[in-house]
């Protein structure tokens, strides 16, 4: 990109983190030193028969999404700091404080230590969120922000890939320390984070959100790698005008100008979550574990789901300036309910409903099929647009509001799934499957009718799309309310798609 000094993928933390706890909670000693009720039950010391119930500790699962419930609530801070101090300012801090919650981890003696350092680590999540993907898509010529967005969400399967890995040597290591190395190696993406965000440029729009117009200006060139940017930049700043009238983007937010943002940014992470994805990512190998795979066998299936993972994130990278983002996402959609319902299907029919059945190899490399192709058209679709279109959609006056509602959202359903799973396991069974398929017909359904293309269209300039749009246009000619004299940024520039 022309004289573009940015780069993408700083999430590095986000992605290593907690993935690696997925990859902890199926280690011995780890469980051992802090839930030996696990490890009793897994023993069948507690007269526990039914295999999809081997893991049900909701002590267990609030360790792993404790971090969820932490980022949610630091996204609402990281929000306020993302307008007031800037994009860069939020990584840096996002990395710092995510750096000592991965040293508390490693070094951890007890729960409690645990659980604080992974509140740290959520706190760290909740910053990195927040500002990563508005960075990514402030920064980007709207011809190529679908593809450098992805940049954050194949960072995040980059770092799931590397867990596993490490995951996967760490269980070999004797001593029973290998979790020690695993949780403290969150330390390297976050040192990466931290630094790196100090030598990023900060955004244009960020520069004009705080009154730094003459820096904005240069900067645009800058990233640009041309002088004349002067139409790029007079919608910029009319957008920054527009949104210093707002005074309260929070209640500007709940306009029925903004109701396509407000709904689109709670929808898409609420549908992202309910994809079932992370049912595969934090539990694949406690699910390869339940569904008969030996313990070495489970780590190494949840690192073939991993480069699967980075791989058909690629497949996107190519495809979403070019074919659009709603494809994608039909796409991905259609393919995540057939192999989820074959999985369903399989498992109910050889696995039972008490899970007395067992799985032959044929069948349980069936069942890693599916689940690779699975977590492929995830990888496509839901993956990396829950973070691009929720980034894009927003005029700057409610963009930091936007995206907070998309990563708290986000982070209450990863959390919600996360703790609820392995009790869903217990009790749906294999039906889990069924359940998450139905949320995925549903998620397509509202993709075809209610999110318009936004492949191509200049950043300041979406609202044109919903003025299209059959169902959104009637919001954008109902009175402003809350704010009058004022209207979505796009009312004062230029109509125009790229
Ligand atoms: C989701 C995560 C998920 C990951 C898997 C992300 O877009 O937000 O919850 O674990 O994709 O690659």
């Amino acid at each position: 990109m022309a004289g573009g000094s940015y780069n993408v993928g700083h999430d590095a933390p986000r992605q290593y983190d907690g993935r690696v706890t997925g990859g902890v909670t199926s280690m011995e000693p780890f469980l051992k030193k802090f839930f030996p009720s696990v490890i009793h039950k897994m023993n069948n010391d507690s007269g526990e028969q039914n295999e999809y119930c081997k893991f049900d500790s909701q002590l267990l699962t609030l360790f792993t999404s404790s971090l969820y419930l932490a980022a949610l609530v630091a996204c609402f801070f990281a929000s306020v700091v993302t307008r007031t101090f800037g994009r860069k300012f939020s990584m840096f801090f996002g990395g710092i404080v995510f750096l000592i919650g991965a040293i508390l981890n490693a070094i951890a003696g007890n729960i409690v230590m645990l659980i604080l350092g992974r509140l740290l680590l959520g706190v760290g999540v909740g910053f990195a969120n927040q500002s990563v993907p508005v960075y990514l898509s402030e920064m980007a010529p709207a011809k190529i922000r679908g593809a450098l967005n992805i940049g954050f969400q194949m960072a995040i399967t980059i770092g799931i890939l590397t867990a596993n890995l490490v995951n996967y040597w760490t269980n070999s290591i004797k001593g029973g320390y290998g979790w020690r190395i695993s949780l403290g190696l969150a330390a390297v993406p976050a040192l990466l984070m931290t630094v790196g965000s100090v030598f990023l440029p900060e955004t244009p729009n960020s520069l004009l959100e705080r009154g730094h117009t003459e820096k904005a200006k240069q900067m645009l060139r800058k990233i640009r790698g041309i002088d004349h940017v002067d139409e790029e930049f007079q919608d910029l700043f009319d957008a920054s005008e527009a949104a210093k009238q707002v005074e309260h983007p929070w209640r500007n937010i709940t306009n029925p100008r903004y109701r396509p943002q407000l709904v689109i940014s709670f929808l898409i992470p609420f549908f992202q979550q309910f994809t079932g994805i992370n049912v595969i990512m934090f539990y694949a190998p406690v699910l390869f574990k339940t569904l008969g795979f030996g313990s070495d066998a489970s780590l190494m299936s949840a690192v073939i789901t991993g480069v699967v993972n980075v791989l058909a994130t690629l497949v996107s990278v190519f495809c979403v300036d070019k074919f659009g983002r709603r494809i994608l996402f039909l796409e991905g959609g259609v393919q995540m309910f057939i192999c989820q319902i074959g999985t369903g299907i399989v498992l109910g029919l050889k696995f039972g409903v008490g899970g007395e059945g067992s799985l032959s190899k044929g069948w349980a490399d069936f069942v890693l099929f599916l689940i690779c192709a699975y977590v492929a058209g995830f990888a496509w679709s839901w993956g990396p647009l829950g973070w691009l279109v929720p980034s894009e959609i927003s005029p700057l006056e409610v963009r930091s509001a936007g995206q907070a509602i998309n990563v708290s959202v986000n982070m209450l359903f990863t959390f919600m799934i996360g703790q609820a799973f392995l009790s869903m396991l217990c009790h749906l069974k294999f039906g889990l499957f069924f359940f998450f398929a139905g949320f995925v017909f549903i998620m397509s359904i509202f993709i075809f009718f209610f999110l318009p293309e936004t492949k191509g269209v200049a950043i300041e300039e979406m609202h044109v799309i919903w003025e299209e749009h059959w169902f959104w246009k009637k919001y954008m000619k109902m009175e402003d309310t809350h704010n009058s004299g004022h209207g979505s940024s796009g009312a004062s520039t230029s109509a125009k798609s790229v």
